[in-house]
């Protein structure tokens, strides 16, 4: 038993450290809401299509002001990433609908315009659609 202990305790010590080293400590994993709202103009439908590496959260259609929700724990390596496809009329955007070096929410509500996604209303913070 002790013979384990001795093995294991080193080992936690050199992850510790190669990680301190590198300034990239692990994060504590925190719970995170997206909502995407549709604001659309003209009353036109918003179908999303939400994925990240492990997850497909399938194809949700929008009616104007309806929302779509859905809920994760980040990585503790810093790694989450969500993205979403966004179709409407004839067009079709992509975007990181969620990545942690960019987001600080934990309630993360996006207001979709077509100029592109806001978080906290078309007042709060505009960002602009993936180039690809
Ligand atoms: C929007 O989607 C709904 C189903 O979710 C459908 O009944 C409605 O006809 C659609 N509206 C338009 C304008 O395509």
């Amino acid at each position: 038993m002790s013979s384990l202990r001795n093995v294991v305790m080193p080992l936690l010590v050199i992850l510790f450290i190669t990680t301190s080293v590198d300034g990239a400590l692990l994060d504590a994993p925190k719970d995170v809401v997206v909502r995407i709202t549709n604001a659309l103009q003209n009353n036109v439908n918003l179908t999303v299509h939400c994925k990240s590496g492990d997850d497909d959260l399938g194809m949700q259609t929008l009616r104007i002001n309806e929302n779509f929700e859905f809920n994760f724990q980040t990585s503790i390596f810093g790694t989450t990433l969500f993205f979403c496809g966004f179709k409407w009329s004839n067009e079709f955007r992509w975007f990181d609908i969620f990545t942690d070096k960019r987001d600080d929410c934990s309630s993360c509500y996006w207001t979709i315009i077509e100029l592109g996604p806001c978080l906290y209303g078309i007042d709060g913070l505009c960002y602009q659609w993936n180039k690809h």
